[in-house]
């Protein structure tokens, strides 16, 4: 069974190149969102806490089941711990055994990201160039460069109530070709955007910014609220906008929807992707892309990083499953063992 580290993602990306990296990311969504009816689907599985939530993520097709372990905890910057941290499972479906096993703290960051991008196929204008971001965390630089990879993108820009955040986020996008502009509030931050990114992290209810504060035409990918009682925006903006969720049993429960009602919602991603309703109509309508987080994201990222990680020979081959010779006889294992 193959095992991947941090350092074997890193080493991943160092050969194949960020944007390359965010392409075929978006191309396997593209494909995986268009083959929804092939996929066992459920909403995610959460475990709540004081101080945060710990969520199974699992999805199928008849080659690979994945399943995601991931956390949401808001505070723990306050202890030098990341918000979100996750390690992902891939298996084959023929026998049921685990095939990969991988570090998907990164992986959920690119994922998520990409899954925005492919949302603004539909959802935002082609001529998309000035993006802002509310909220300049672990996910940030991986939002902007995703988009990026797609948009000529020519002015970012961005705010959080922790200036230490925004600094981090300024020093690692310094050498884009897009620039740079700090802002003081969310809404100073969206007020011109064509793309806004809300990825903010607080156990609560929020409203960052207000729909007078958005341009004409905008996309809004709102990704940071995706749990219970854990939002970015206010049913008001909600009920002006375009708004399209990723799975309805998910999202209602989840998402920015969840102040509202299902009739709001526009779409789910996968039926823009299969031409069976229309994404954005003119370049006037504010569309929504209200995303959790789903475990076919999951499974998109995880059957493209097995795929490469066995071209490119990355990773580690480990015994996690025993291997007797003769299936019946587990126990011989420990014997071999012994003998050893
Ligand atoms: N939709 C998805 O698939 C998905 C995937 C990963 C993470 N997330 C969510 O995205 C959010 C961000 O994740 P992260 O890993 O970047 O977290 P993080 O803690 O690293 O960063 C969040 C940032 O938001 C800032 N912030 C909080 N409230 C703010 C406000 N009112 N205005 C401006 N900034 C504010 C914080 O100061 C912090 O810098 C989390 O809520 C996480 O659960 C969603």
């Amino acid at each position: 069974m193959k095992i991947l580290s941090v350092t074997d993602i890193r080493k991943l990306i160092q050969i194949i190149g960020l944007q390359n990296f965010f392409k075929q990311l978006i191309g396997a969504l593209e494909e995986d969102f268009g083959r929804w009816n092939e996929f066992t689907l459920t909403s995610r599985y959460g475990m709540f806490f004081p101080h945060g939530v710990i969520e199974l993520m699992p999805c199928a097709d008849r080659q690979f089941y994945t399943f995601k372990y991931v956390n949401g905890y808001p505070d723990n910057p306050l202890q030098g711990k990341l918000t979100v941290v996750a390690l992902g499972l891939l298996s084959e479906v023929g026998s049921g055994y685990p095939l990969m096993l991988t570090e998907m703290t990164l992986l959920t960051a690119f994922r998520t990201a990409a899954t925005g991008v492919l949302a603004a196929k539909y959802l935002a204008r082609e001529n998309a160039a000035s993006l802002a971001i509310i909220g300049t965390g672990a996910q940030a630089e991986f939002q902007v460069l995703a988009f990026a990879a797609t948009y000529p993108l020519e002015s970012v820009r961005f705010f959080d109530t922790d200036p230490l955040a925004m600094a981090k986020f300024s020093h690692n996008m310094a050498a884009q070709k897009f620039r740079l502009m700090p802002c003081r509030s969310a809404a100073e931050a969206v007020c011109d955007a064509d793309i806004a990114i809300t990825a903010t992290a607080a156990q609560k209810r929020q409203s960052l910014f207000e729909f007078e504060d958005i341009a004409p035409g905008a996309y809004i990918h709102a990704m940071g609220g995706d749990s219970p009682g854990k939002t970015e925006l206010s049913a008001k903006l909600l009920n002006r906008v375009k708004l399209v969720v990723e799975y309805k049993p998910q999202s209602l429960v989840e998402g920015e929807v969840q102040q509202c009602s299902a009739e709001l919602i526009h779409a789910e991603l996968w039926e823009l992707v299969c031409g069976k309703k229309p994404g954005r109509l003119d370049n006037q309508e504010i569309t929504l892309f209200d995303s959790v987080g789903f475990a076919l994201e999951d499974y998109s990222v995880l059957r493209v990083v097995y795929e490469l990680a066995k071209h490119y020979h990355i990773g580690t081959e480990s015994a996690l499953i025993p291997e007797p010779d003769d299936p019946k006889n587990l126990f011989g294992v420990l014997q071999d063992f012994d003998r050893q």
